[in-house]
């Protein structure tokens, strides 16, 4: 009933590394040919962890633009935007605190996680707890239908959905109904009414699936509805509900992992990232200085590229030729560590070029950078104002 429309958001609170691109921005990258995209810097999500060092955001914040069309994020093609310059993120936030349990917010299994991860910062705050609500407004505030995210994300995803319902099943109550939705299914003509009726009836009683999809895409044809008879017919095929708030998904990336120089998790605190836009002489350095399987102390020695990190590089950049002469050569000490890290310093190095390129012009004139957030932030405001009109006027607060 509402377009496709893809949202996401980084939390500024470093300079970004590989590990970011490969985990989240290739496919923020891929999206934005599908579908129209939303991306936006959480620097009010940052906050919730660096309350007593903003000054890192607002610096972060910047940076990490640059960063993103750098990687390849076009502006032409997708809203660039800061989530505290849509003030209406806030005031969904609050307006959806309102009906949210506690519990909910307390399961969220990365609570406890960074309360425990991050022990020397105070997490035990109103606005930490809230974190996840926050980012359910973010969302919500476009009905948005897919939400790039990692794994670590899942969860949220999941709580955000319960939170639309909710809000559905709460505020999505109008008197008469059943009778609107009736007249409304009238005027859909006699035989898309029946064909309605018939697939509400399979879905409802029987949980068909693939009734409910079918009657959605008759609906999204259907051209001579209102709006508020679309919102009816299409809450009246799951319940008797309007549906103001949509359900989002998330949407994984398939690709290979890259970890650390050292295998663990990419991170800048632990010292073991590439940044997006490092320089070639560093890259080189890094690579060649990166541990290897412990097993290879002399040339001689074979190895096991499973214990080695330069064989996770080479899952994310090499062919399967190459791949498989790294296999071979390894095991066999057929080759050695500084040749079988040449091929992952090229292929980052050439990863990287293009990224260089990109970002020249925004770092000789910054200006570019903050037009393009100025257009982002006029066109997100645009969006979340037509959302919070109809909510306002759901939860009863359009006075006049
Ligand atoms: N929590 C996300 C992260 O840490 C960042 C984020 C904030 C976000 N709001 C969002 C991601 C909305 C997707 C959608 O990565
Ligand atoms: Fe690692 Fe390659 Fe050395 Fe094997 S040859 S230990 S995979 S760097």
């Amino acid at each position: 009933m509402y377009p496709d429309r893809v949202v996401s958001g980084m939390r500024p609170t470093g300079s970004m590394h590989l590990g970011h691109y490969h985990g989240a921005l290739k496919n923020w990258i891929r999206m934005q040919t599908e579908l129209p995209c939303l991306y936006f810097v959480a620097d009010w999500h940052a906050l919730t962890t660096h309350y007593d060092d903003p000054a890192v955001i607002e610096r972060s914040t910047w940076d990490m633009l640059v960063d993103w069309l750098a990687a390849g994020v076009d502006p032409s093609q997708s809203t660039l935007f800061i989530q505290s310059r849509v003030p209406e993120h806030a005031e969904l936030h609050l307006l959806l605190s309102m009906a949210t349990p506690l519990g909910w917010l307390e399961r969220v299994p990365t609570y406890k996680d960074q309360i425990e991860n991050l022990a020397s910062k105070d997490l035990a705050t109103y606005g930490f707890l809230g974190y996840p609500l926050l980012q359910a407004a973010d969302v919500l505030i476009y009905r948005a239908s897919q939400v790039p995210v990692g794994e670590d994300q899942v969860p949220h995803i999941e709580m955000m959905r319960e939170i639309a319902r909710r809000f559905n099943h709460l505020y999505g109550k109008e008197k008469g109904f059943e009778e609107k939705a009736q007249d409304a299914v009238k005027k859909l003509g006699s035989k898309r009414a029946k064909l309605y009726n018939e697939l509400r009836t399979e879905y409802q009683q029987d949980g068909k699936e693939e009734a409910l999809a079918q009657a959605k895409a008759m609906l999204d044809d259907a051209q001579s509805l209102s709006m508020g008879d679309r919102e009816r017919l299409f809450g009246y095929l799951e319940g008797s509900r309007k549906l103001i708030l949509v359900e989002p998904q998330a949407r994984l990336t398939e690709a290979a992992r890259l970890p650390g120089l050292d295998g663990r998790k990419m991170s800048k605190s632990y010292g073991n990232a590439i940044a997006l836009r490092e320089d070639k002489e560093s890259v080189s350095k890094k690579i060649k200085t990166m541990p290897t399987d412990p097993a290879r102390v002399r040339r001689s020695d074979a190895g096991d590229p499973e214990r080695c990190p330069v064989w996770q590089f080479h899952q994310v950049y090499s062919d399967a030729p190459t791949q498989e002469w790294v296999v071979k050569g390894c095991k066999s000490a057929g080759i050695g560590c500084i040749e079988c890290k040449q091929p992952v310093i090229d292929a980052i190095v050439k990863e990287q070029e293009p990224m260089h390129e990109r970002a020249q012009p925004y770092l000789d004139d910054p200006s570019l950078v903050r037009a393009i957030v100025a257009d982002g932030n006029d066109m997100a405001r645009k969006l979340a104002l037509e959302t919070m009109r109809d909510v306002r006027e759901a939860m009863g607060l359009a006075y006049t």
